[in-house]
């Protein structure tokens, strides 16, 4: 990846680039046809609400930097990603300090202002993409130790054909439907699987789904968007500690992690 850091507290200036209402409606390409570059969206405006009081969620240390910086390496490393692209703690204090985290890390990062959901600050990171991205990941900031195999996987998958792409992993807890403290039902659980982040999109589909999404009632995940519109999606193999740390108990296990690996 080259050097280049750019930043922006409104997307509409972020660069020339068309917004994805501008994307073509024709025909969805599929990213084999028409290699282009490979964006990587990073949500990390959430306030980390469940980990309890303190500073935003991706600015939170786990062994002595951020989450974000974690988790921004890791993207930077894969030698498929060539453009990653952040949306921030909205505020001048939190858009400051991304852009001073990401400005010591090597590739070309970017900043824009997050949203009010998970889904707006997808949203606005996908508006301010560089014009020859053609396939776009999107990777919460939380998933700080997600490994890069797992990133890789998911652009080979798109490259193969996929439109969307998933990481999944086996639930192991037995899962019950309830009413109240009263059980409905047992769900087969052989059929269902934990969803992971990042999660593989051509440009054209991730656009459309976002386009075609209401904001008022936002998805907890991109494919969840493209479910809607009938497209389907594809899954790949997730990996334990590609998990969400959302609970001071996942901070202990992150920290453990981590230790491990050094
Ligand atoms: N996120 C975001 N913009 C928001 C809300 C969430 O970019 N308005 C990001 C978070 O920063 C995180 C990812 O989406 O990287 C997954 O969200 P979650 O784990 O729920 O993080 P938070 O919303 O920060 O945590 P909480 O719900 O406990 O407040
Ligand atoms: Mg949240």
């Amino acid at each position: 990846m080259s050097r280049a850091v750019s930043m922006s507290t409104d997307p509409a200036e972020a660069g020339p680039d068309p917004a994805p209402s501008a994307v073509p409606s024709a025909a969805v390409t599929t990213a084999a046809e028409a290699p282009g570059r490979v964006a990587v969206i990073v949500p990390a405006a959430g306030k980390g609400e469940r980990l309890g009081p303190g500073a935003p969620k991706a600015l939170r240390e786990l062994g002595g930097l951020p989450l974000l910086v974690h988790a921004v390496r890791t993207l930077v490393a894969a030698r498929s990603v060539d453009v990653v692209v952040v949306a921030a703690p909205p505020n001048p204090q939190g858009l400051a300090e991304v852009q001073r985290l990401l400005a010591d890390l090597p590739g070309d990062t970017r900043v824009v202002a997050g949203g009010r959901t998970r889904q707006e600050s997808v949203a606005l990171a996908l508006a301010a993409l560089p014009a020859d991205c053609d396939v776009v990941l999107v990777h919460d900031a939380a998933r700080a130790l997600t490994p890069v195999d797992v990133v890789e996987a998911v652009v080979a998958a798109v490259r193969a054909g996929a439109g969307a792409v998933i990481p999944v992993l086996p639930v192991a807890d037995t899962i019950k439907a309830v009413d109240g403290d009263q059980v409905s039902a047992t769900v087969d659980r052989s059929t269902l699987r934990a969803v992971q982040t990042p999660q593989g999109f051509t440009r054209d589909i991730l656009a459309k789904a976002h386009a075609a999404s209401n904001p008022s009632l936002p998805a907890t995940d991109d494919a969840g968007l493209v479910e809607a519109l009938g497209l389907p999606v594809h899954t790949v193999p997730g990996h334990a500690e590609a998990f969400k740390i959302t609970t001071p108990f996942d901070l202990v296990l992150a920290e453990a992690v981590l230790r491990r690996r050094r």
